[in-house]
């Protein structure tokens, strides 16, 4: 168990996964479960403004306000504890429908932490000590375990940076995919889950799907495997997505592409996109808005134009600088 839970959360075994290791050996990442689903016909393109309005009434949205918390260090005492480590403070932010928010920062800003804990799958010895994540009229953080898996399985969907160690290595995607659908859609035949994996396979656009399903892991390579990643993501019909450094790591032509693919879908499906990246260049292409943050703080929080045009803050001065440095 323990071996496989590792590598479903990327080797980071203190995260609080355990209870949505379904069944045990089955690939974890999605949590693909039972959920409120959006209707299949809000999952298609709008064919008007008037549709696109009615999809984002129809989607919900997330809203961060107030998130403060830290680590707690071996004593287990919150603050005021002469180990506890504050980590994030009075985070706020909305992650509006239909939209795609950028939030960004330097390594240890705190980014990874505040998806975690919209998940509710922060490290146990994360502790929040105030604040509210609102989402379809629920305070997350005053959910039950139980509200918060459906939510988790069905609502909120999270792609990390490394795809394959995510995936199972035994089984094929195919049957990986499959599972999803079947434990979100309840019921679903084989067959039919089949179909539906297919289809979202080539949704995403892996060549060959018919293929692809029957193989493992090991044969794709890091691009194809953040493809089936995505793919598990929307096999969950969610109405926020949440990715953190989704193509770090890949070739760079390579992340171009699925970032073009992660923009297109969440746009086409109206979803609250969350992006969690360090590139400037990235943000100036794909965001709405743009979250800006620094040591656990919220700097600024302003539409992209903005951010690139009229930045308040040095800080984000230097990182539209430093990533035009890295562009000659
Ligand atoms: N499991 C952990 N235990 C203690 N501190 C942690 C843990 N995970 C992250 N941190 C600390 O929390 C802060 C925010 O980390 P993180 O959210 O991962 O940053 P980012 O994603 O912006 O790079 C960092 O200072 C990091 O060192
Ligand atoms: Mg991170």
């Amino acid at each position: 168990m323990s071996e496989q839970l590792d590598r479903n959360v990327g080797g980071q075994p203190d995260r609080r996964m355990g209870e949505q290791v379904e069944e045990q050996g089955r690939a974890r990442p999605m949590v693909g479960m039972a959920g409120q689903s959006a209707s299949s016909a809000s999952t298609s393109a709008p064919a008007s403004s008037a549709a696109a309005a009615t999809l984002e009434r129809q989607r919900a949205a997330l809203s961060v306000r107030g998130l403060t918390g830290g680590f707690t260090g071996s004593s287990g005492a919150g603050p005021g504890g002469a180990d506890y480590t504050p980590v994030l403070h009075d985070v706020t932010f909305d992650a509006p429908a239909g939209r795609l928010t950028a939030v960004v920062g330097e390594t240890g800003s705190g980014k990874s932490i505040t998806a975690m804990t919209i998940l509710g799958i922060a490290p146990r010895t994360f502790q929040r000590t105030a604040g509210s994540i609102f989402f379809d009229g629920l305070d997350l953080t005053a959910c039950t375990e139980t509200q918060l898996r459906r939510i988790r399985g069905g609502r909120i969907s999270i792609v990390f940076q490394d795809a394959r160690a995510a995936l199972n290595p035994v089984l094929t995607i195919g049957s990986q995919l499959s599972d999803v659908v079947r434990r979100h859609r309840r019921g679903t035949p084989r067959p039919a889950a089949r179909q539906i994996v297919l289809d979202t396979l080539r949704q995403v656009q892996i060549p060959e799907p018919v293929r692809r399903y029957q193989q493992y892991p090991h044969e794709f390579s890091g691009g194809m495997a953040q493809r089936v990643m995505i793919a598990m993501a929307l096999l969950c019909e969610p109405d926020v997505l949440i990715l953190d450094e989704p193509t770090t790591g890949l070739d760079v032509t390579i992340q171009a592409d699925v970032m073009e693919l992660i923009v297109g879908l969440g746009r086409s499906r109206g979803l609250s996109t969350l992006l969690i990246t360090h590139d400037m260049g990235v943000v100036a292409e794909c965001a709405d808005h743009v979250v800006v943050m620094r040591h656990g703080q919220v700097l600024e929080v302003a539409d992209t134009e903005a951010i690139f045009h009229r930045p308040r803050h040095d800080y984000t001065r230097t990182l539209i600088a430093s990533s035009r440095l890295e562009d000659r």
